[in-house]
């Protein structure tokens, strides 16, 4: 059996300008430190930022955030979420080496970072050209995507209210010989599921999640997490959830 890469996805820091904002009641900041012992442990080969990692779109929030991951992983990728705003984020993201991809080629998977971020909008949308990345996958290798909206209803209405819109816009296009796996922020929640084949997976927020099923959002006290995958370049994998060891 091959050796596996080993992918960490951290989401929804929504951190701030001022580190001590709260967020829902919390300390973003506080609260990712608090997951990074556990992260580490894991000895990721990649991370992706999922989006929602700034609440108020601030350089000094991605200039922290870069700080606190800085050796989670050889490798680091991003995408923005609805709180974000990628010009922000690429000035200080691509100068500290992470990736805004949008296909990566880690241990033999395609990855595939998608934007669903519309200026001013809860919602997510993928246009035909925000979707044209996945016209380059190649058929003979397993593929994974990352997007920050959900493209699927997680049974929780305070946050299926902001969606993906017109997700079989997604959907039509993903073969699931080739896509294994679509993976999502933004739900503040683990959820795993299933569309047209292909596992649905969200990482929970490194600062505030909701239990599941709720119609207005009700704080999880377990506190902060974060989800891990381990890809074979045959396209087996396996996944879970990371929380404070
Ligand atoms: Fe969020
Ligand atoms: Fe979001």
């Amino acid at each position: 059996m091959p050796h596996p890469f080993t992918l960490l996805q951290l989401s929804d820091c929504h951190l701030s300008a001022d580190p001590f904002a709260e967020y829902r009641g919390q300390n973003p900041d506080a609260n990712l430190q608090s997951l990074l012992p556990a992260c580490r442990l894991l000895a990721a080969d990649g991370l992706v930022l999922s989006g929602d990692v700034a609440e108020d779109a601030s350089a000094q929030a991605y200039e922290r955030a870069a700080a606190m991951v800085e050796g989670l992983a050889p490798r680091t990728a991003w995408i923005p979420g609805n709180h974000d705003e990628r010009g922000v984020m690429a000035g200080v993201f691509g100068p500290a080496g992470f990736s805004e991809g949008p296909i990566l080629n880690w241990g033999g998977w395609q990855i595939v970072l998608l934007d669903s971020a519309v200026p001013d909008r809860p919602e997510g949308h993928l246009d035909e050209a925000r979707l044209g990345p996945l016209d380059a996958l190649k058929s003979e290798q397993p593929a994974m995507v990352f997007v920050h909206h959900q493209p699927l209803a997680v049974d929780s209405p305070w946050i299926d209210k902001y969606p993906l819109t017109e997700p079989d816009r997604l959907w039509g296009r993903l073969d699931p010989r080739v896509v294994k796996i679509v993976a999502f922020g933004h739900v503040h929640q683990a959820f795993s599921g299933d569309a047209n084949g292909i596992a649905c997976l969200s990482a929970p927020s490194s600062v505030a999640n909701s239990q599941p099923g709720m119609a207005r959002f009700a704080l999880d006290p377990t506190g902060p997490k974060a989800r891990w995958f381990r890809l074979w370049p045959t396209g087996c994998w396996s996944g879970g959830i990371v929380s404070p060891g």
